[in-house]
């Protein structure tokens, strides 16, 4: 475990997800590369009379959506003196953080087991689902 990627969607598992890596790179001689990345949701756009500009829009207003989630993220891994990277991202959540585990090359992901859409009793939640099958890297999921 050299480069992680922690996915993070503000949840309360995430959050943990969040210290663990915090306090594993507490243990290590060597500091760890921390990745954060947020997802958010894509627009499903109808019809053709919606302007690029809208678009431009929406899509601003989500990216600083993700980049509050992440800063909450920096703070935490500031206060603890652990460098990181923030990238805030849109689309299809499980796809979005593959790529971002192919793009920075990351060899481990760290992230809940259950997230903020959380509807009690199922023990993994799709997003969390969907990257153990789609990653080829080790997932580390936190309860
Ligand atoms: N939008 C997101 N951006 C980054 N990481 C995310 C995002 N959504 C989920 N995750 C990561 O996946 C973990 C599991 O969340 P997941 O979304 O699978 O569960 P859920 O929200 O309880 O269920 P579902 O989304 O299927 O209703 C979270 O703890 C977080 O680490
Ligand atoms: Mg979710």
């Amino acid at each position: 475990m050299r480069k992680v990627l922690i996915a993070y969607d503000g949840s309360e598992a995430s959050k943990r997800a969040l210290q663990y890596v915090i306090d594993f790179t507490g243990c290590l001689a060597r500091p760890l590369e921390v990745h954060v990345v947020n997802v958010q949701n894509g627009p499903v756009i109808y019809g053709d009379y919606i302007t690029g500009n809208l678009i431009e829009q929406i899509n601003d207003g989500l990216l600083a959506t993700a980049q509050r989630a992440l800063d909450e993220a920096g703070a935490l891994l500031k206060a603890a003196n652990v460098s990181y990277e923030l990238h805030p991202a849109i689309g299809n959540v499980p796809e979005q953080i593959e790529s971002a585990i192919r793009q920075l090359s990351c060899d481990t992901v760290v992230m809940g087991t259950r997230g903020l859409g959380s509807i009690g009793g199922l023990l993994l939640g799709s997003v969390a689902n969907r990257v153990i099958h789609d990653v080829s890297v080790p997932v580390v999921l936190i309860k």
